[in-house]
């Protein structure tokens, strides 16, 4: 049946090129895609009780961690997913501080939903907040997205701070939508919108 309206991006506009590299302005960081050699310090990350808690998983052996990241790297040719490591640039040593994800890509209605979390060692100094501008930047920007959603568990006022402080509105609560190690989780339902994303530089 044909389509009544034109999707908010084509098919292959993001698989078409390779995923990229972007720099997030005043800090020594980028996002960059995962890497293989990434794992030990993704196994890390999940040894952290914050990182099992909110993101409901462990990481119990570099080899199984290895496979999560072919995962994540597989998502970028479907279109399905995009996933990044917040890392210091490869000349200063390329430690990884953390993830942004773009999940759940819907590029006929142009949404996405991020997801995030920074290792321990780098957490409040804003660099989960640097990083989310960075990455919705391009996706407003020069991907073309023109929603992203922002969901997180009622019980982490630390993710909630930093969806507010960038500009993801509350929009509302979903009861009992997500399953936790502790039982279901309200969530809190935050999105931000490209039109109210002044896009002043090409991502
Ligand atoms: C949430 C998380 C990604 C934030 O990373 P970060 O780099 O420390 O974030 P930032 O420094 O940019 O900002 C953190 C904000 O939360 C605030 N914050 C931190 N802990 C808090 C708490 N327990 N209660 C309320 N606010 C808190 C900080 O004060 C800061 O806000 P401010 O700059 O207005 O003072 C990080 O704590 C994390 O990885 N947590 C575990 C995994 C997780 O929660 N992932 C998100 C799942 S939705």
């Amino acid at each position: 049946m044909p389509l009544l309206v034109q999707p908010a991006l084509a098919r292959g506009s993001l698989a078409s090129a390779p995923q990229p590299t972007l720099e997030v302005p005043d800090r020594r960081l980028v996002l960059r895609p995962w890497r293989s050699s990434d794992a030990e310090a993704v196994r890390e990350a999940y040894q952290d009780p914050a990182i099992q808690r909110w993101h409901v998983r462990r990481g119990d052996s570099v080899a199984e961690v290895r496979e999560w990241i072919d995962a994540w790297r597989a998502t970028w040719a479907e279109e399905s997913a995009g996933h990044w490591a917040i890392a210091a640039p490869d000349a200063e040593g390329g430690t990884v501080r953390g993830r942004m994800a773009l999940k759940r890509l819907d590029l006929y209605d142009g949404v996405a939903e991020v997801a995030y979390w920074v290792s321990p060692a780098a957490r409040g100094t804003g660099t989960c907040r640097a990083a989310l501008e960075a990455l919705t930047r391009w996706a407003f920007g020069t991907a073309g997205f023109h929603r992203l959603d922002l969901e997180h568990s009622t019980a982490n006022p630390a993710s909630c701070r930093v969806a507010v402080a960038s500009g993801y509105v509350l929009e509302g609560t979903r009861r009992a939508a997500a399953l936790h190690a502790d039982g279901r989780h309200d969530m809190h339902l935050h999105a931000r919108l490209a039109e109210h994303t002044r896009i002043t530089e090409e991502a």
